[in-house]
C-alpha cells in the first residue's frame, strides 16, 4: 500500500525543525527510525503540519484522502490498516467547526467524531498497529476549570454548552485510548492542543477562529481604506496560540517519548489579551486605521490557558514566535489569494 502521491508532505519551515530538546534522547525512541506512519486527516491544519514534520524526520507518511477512505467506515478503515501495516497512526481527522456549526449540527459533531474514532482506534488495534496518537482539543475541559488548565481537570465539571457534543465525542476518544491501554496494553496516547494557527488555516469569516478572522479583517480594511475596524467585546479576554509547526513538533516528540495513560496538553504556556493580539495583527497587515471595541458584545471566557508542564517535562519548547508565525501565515494566505 503506497502513500497518496498527490498529497506528499513538504519540508517544515526551519523554525520548527529545531524546536525539540528532548531529555533522555539516548533512551530508545518509541517510534522506530524511518517508521511508516498513517496520518489520518493529512489535508487539515494539524494533519498537514504533522505529515510535513514526520516526513522531515525521515518517516514514511501514509495518507488517504476522504474520497479514497471515509474514516467513518469502520470495515474499510480496518481493511486499509491491515493492508498498510503502519508502525503508527496519528488521528488528526475530525469534524471540526466554530460555535455556529457546533450549535446547528451537534448530531454530526457527536456522531462523525465518534465514528471516526471507533473506526481508526479499534481498526488500528485489530490491525496490530503498535502506536497511536489521538488528537483532541482543549474544549474537553470544564468551562470553569482552574487556570492554567491541568490534564487532571478532565471530567471535574460541566462543559461549555455550545460545543458539548463535540467535546463529549473527544472525551470518549480519550477513554477509548485509555481502555485499549488498560485492557490490551496498547501503547496508545492522546494529546490536547490549545488554539492553533498557521498555513492551512481557515480564513472564511463565517467559520474561522479568531486569529485568521483578525488577519482577514485588518487586511481587507487596509485594502479598502476603511478608517476603523470594529471588534467584538472589550479585548481583555486572554487566549493562548500555538503555531501548527510547533504542535507538529510536539506530536513527533510524544510519539517518540510519551507512553502515559493521561492526555498531554499541547500549548506554549503563555497567553495574551485579545487586544494585544489584534495590535500584532494590525501591525503585521500594515493597517493604519483605528481599532474600536464594541463593548456591547459578549467577551466569552476571561481566560483560557493550558498547563503544559507535562509536555515541557519531556523537553518541548515552542520555536515559532507569535509575530513571526502570524506574518508567515499572512504571507501564506496572500499567496493563496494570488493563486486563486
Ligand atoms: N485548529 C485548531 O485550532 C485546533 C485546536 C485544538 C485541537 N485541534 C484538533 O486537531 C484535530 C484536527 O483539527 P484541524 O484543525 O486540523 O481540522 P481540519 O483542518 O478541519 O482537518 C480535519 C481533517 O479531517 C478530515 N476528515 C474529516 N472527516 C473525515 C472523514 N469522515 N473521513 C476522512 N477524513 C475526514 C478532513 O478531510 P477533508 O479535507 O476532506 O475535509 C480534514 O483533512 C481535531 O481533533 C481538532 O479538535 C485543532
Amino acid at each position: 500500500m503506497t502513500a497518496d502521491a498527490s498529497h506528499q508532505p513538504t519540508a517544515p519551515s526551519p523554525a520548527s525543525s529545531s524546536s525539540l530538546t528532548a531529555p533522555g534522547a539516548s533512551s530508545p525512541s518509541l517510534l522506530p527510525r524511518a517508521a511508516r506512519v498513517f496520518v489520518a486527516g493529512h489535508r487539515g491544519l494539524v494533519g498537514s503540519a504533522v505529515a510535513r514534520r514526520l516526513a522531515a524526520d525521515g518517516h514514511e507518511v501514509l495518507t488517504r484522502s476522504r474520497d479514497q477512505l471515509d474514516l467513518r467506515d469502520a470495515a474499510r478503515t480496518e481493511a486499509f490498516l491491515r493492508d498498510a501495516r503502519p508502525d503508527a497512526v496519528v488521528l488528526a481527522a475530525a469534524k471540526v467547526g466554530g460555535i455556529m456549526a457546533n450549535s446547528t449540527s451537534p448530531v454530526q459533531f457527536l456522531e462523525d467524531n465518534l465514528r471516526i474514532q471507533l473506526s481508526v482506534i479499534a481498526g488500528a488495534h485489530a490491525a496490530r498497529v503498535p502506536r497511536l496518537l489521538f488528537l483532541g482539543s482543549s474544549c474537553i475541559y470544564p468551562k470553569h476549570a482552574e487556570q492554567p488548565i491541568r490534564e487532571e481537570s478532565l471530567l471535574t465539571g460541566p462543559l461549555e454548552p455550545t460545543n458539548e457534543a463535540y467535546a463529549i465525542a473527544k472525551i470518549a476518544g480519550i477513554t477509548q485510548v485509555q481502555s485499549y491501554r488498560r485492557q490490551y496494553g496498547a501503547s496508545y496516547i492522546s494529546a490536547m492542543p490549545t488554539n492553533l494557527y498557521g498555513p492551512g488555516d481557515n480564513f472564511d469569516l463565517a467559520t474561522s477562529h479568531v486569529l485568521p478572522a483578525l488577519v482577514r479583517r485588518f487586511h481587507e480594511a487596509r485594502v479598502s481604506g476603511a478608517p476603523e475596524v470594529v471588534l467584538w467585546g472589550t479585548g481583555t479576554p486572554r487566549r493562548e496560540f500555538l503555531h501548527v509547526d510547533d504542535v507538529a513538533a510536539a506530536c513527533a516528540l510524544l510519539l517518540e517519548r510519551y507512553d502515559g495513560d493521561g492526555p498531554v496538553n499541547i500549548g506554549c504556556g503563555e497567553d495574551l489579551p485579545i487586544s494585544e493580539l489584534a495590535e500584532v495583527v494590525r501591525q503585521v497587515t500594515g493597517y493604519e486605521g483605528s481599532v474600536v471595541w464594541d463593548t456591547s458584545k459578549p467577551d466569552g471566557t476571561p481566560r483560557k490557558l493550558l498547563d503544559v508542564s507535562r509536555l515541557t517535562s519531556l523537553g518541548f519548547k515552542p520555536a515559532v514566535a507569535l509575530r513571526d508565525g502570524i506574518a508567515a501565515t499572512y504571507e501564506w494566505w496572500l499567496a493563496q489569494q494570488r493563486t486563486g
